[in-house]
């Protein structure tokens, strides 16, 4: 989006502020269909990436399905008007009832441990089909805190364990009719993709009722300028070949399964700040936002780079500055970034934070969660207010003061 529409939105709903742009969702949902246009690979937004309402309707109304991680994601997506079948339940460490909840909503479930795979079989039998979700000890993503295929992964069964997972499966006659690896978030290198079916294909003959390989999210999008992304034709080209020879090879046609989360959201979304203090020391210029790492947590959490943006003065003389929250922690956007001269009560947009960003904000420090501004068909809508005091009391149960005296 320009600086000026950012700008205007941002007074007008009053900041901090999500926007979110649902053309650029739009378009990166079209990049990834039309890649895969002439193949039978289905997409299932990860939801985890940002679960509001409006936004899970919004790609529900493009016809991408959608992938949950925790039953009240399932919960959400059914809300948001998702029909079970287009709903996906990859589960990890959860309690078993989870599993009977997502199966009495009739949704797609994998599985992550024998643990859970066992109780399945003995309650279930083979009366509903379950997908596995294998661990392939390939150390793939970003960087380790966004790795979840290696061999030291809480995540998935150990292929290594193939005899026990088999032993399960006969045991209780299971319908397996999916086997689910990912590898990890930001994975720019199509090969691992490749190497996960390669991995897969030694196992996918020991399944009879298997109709779908699922490889998962993680397709890494540019957060700088200039940054490569997943090349999405060359990943369609590459899997596909692949599957071919796979499907050759076990005489039977598999589906592909893909649950992207960054790629869908991560751009569409700008977290816009108001600058409240600018502080000039010896050796570093700070710029204090109305923000920290409670409303976007990636910077500190993973080191991660956010373009930022003086959109008040976007073609201002450059200079550099760190880029700081208000919280009572240290809370760095950015550390001696190059950016238009900022004065204070400039607005600053915070790119890419339209996947993990809202979502993994909190009250820290009792502030408010921000608002969230859709953008859709060149209006602005809200589809969040700010939180109030009220909202931060809610929930507490307060003691009266006549028990504690
Ligand atoms: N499928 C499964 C089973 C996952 O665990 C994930 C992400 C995805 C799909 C979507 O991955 P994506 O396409 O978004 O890379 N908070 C971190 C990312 C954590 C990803 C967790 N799992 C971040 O902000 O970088």
């Amino acid at each position: 989006m320009l600086p000026s529409q950012l700008l205007h939105i941002t007074l007008t709903y009053g900041s901090p502020l999500y926007i979110y742009d649902t053309a650029t969702i739009k378009q990166q949902y079209s990049t990834l269909t039309q890649a895969f246009e002439h193949t039978n690979a289905r997409f299932f937004y990860a939801c985890k990436a940002l679960t509001n309402i409006s936004i899970l309707k919004y790609i529900r109304s493009l016809g991408c399905s959608i992938d949950c991680s925790s039953i009240v994601e399932v919960q959400l997506a059914l809300h948001a008007g998702y029909l079970p079948s287009q709903v996906l339940y990859t589960t990890n460490g959860i309690s078993f009832e989870e599993i009977q909840q997502a199966v009495a909503y009739g949704v797609h479930v994998n599985i992550d441990s024998l643990s859970n795979l066992a109780k399945f079989g003995a309650t279930y039998g083979n009366s509903y089909p379950v997908g596995v979700r294998l661990r392939p000890n390939i150390m793939a993503g970003g960087n380790l805190k966004i790795a979840t295929g290696h061999s030291k992964s809480k995540f998935g069964i150990p292929v290594t364990q193939l005899q026990e997972l088999l032993a399960i499966h006969h045991k209780y006659n299971l319908h397996v009719y999916a086997l689910h690896v990912h590898t990890g978030s930001e994975i720019k290198d199509i090969n691992t993709f490749v190497q996960v079916i390669d991995v897969l294909g030694g196992i996918v003959p020991h399944f009879e009722q298997l109709q779908v390989l699922d490889l998962g999210g993680g397709f890494k999008v540019a957060y700088k300028h200039g940054e490569q992304a997943t090349d999405i034709a060359l990943l369609s080209q590459e899997v596909y070949k692949a599957i071919h020879a796979l499907e050759q090879r076990v005489g039977k046609q598999l589906q592909v399964w893909f649950e992207p989360g960054k790629y869908m959201v991560s751009s569409c979304g700008y977290l816009c700040t108001q600058v409240t203090v600018v502080k000039h020391t010896h050796n570093m210029s700070f710029a204090s936002v109305n923000s920290g790492f409670n409303h976007l947590i990636r910077p500190m959490m993973y080191d991660a780079y956010h373009y930022i943006q003086n959109i008040s003065n976007p073609t201002g003389v450059h200079k550099l500055y760190t880029i700081t929250g208000n919280l009572c922690e240290t809370d760095n956007f950015a550390t001696d970034r190059s950016i238009a001269e900022v004065s204070e009560g400039d607005i600053l947009a915070i790119h890419n934070a339209g996947a993990y960003g809202f979502e993994m904000a909190s009250n820290y420090n009792s502030r408010y969660k921000p608002a969230e501004v859709m953008y859709y068909n060149g209006e602005a809508q809200l589809i969040r207010e700010a939180d109030t005091f009220d909202d931060l009391l809610r929930k507490q149960v307060i003691i009266d003061d006549e028990v504690l005296s």
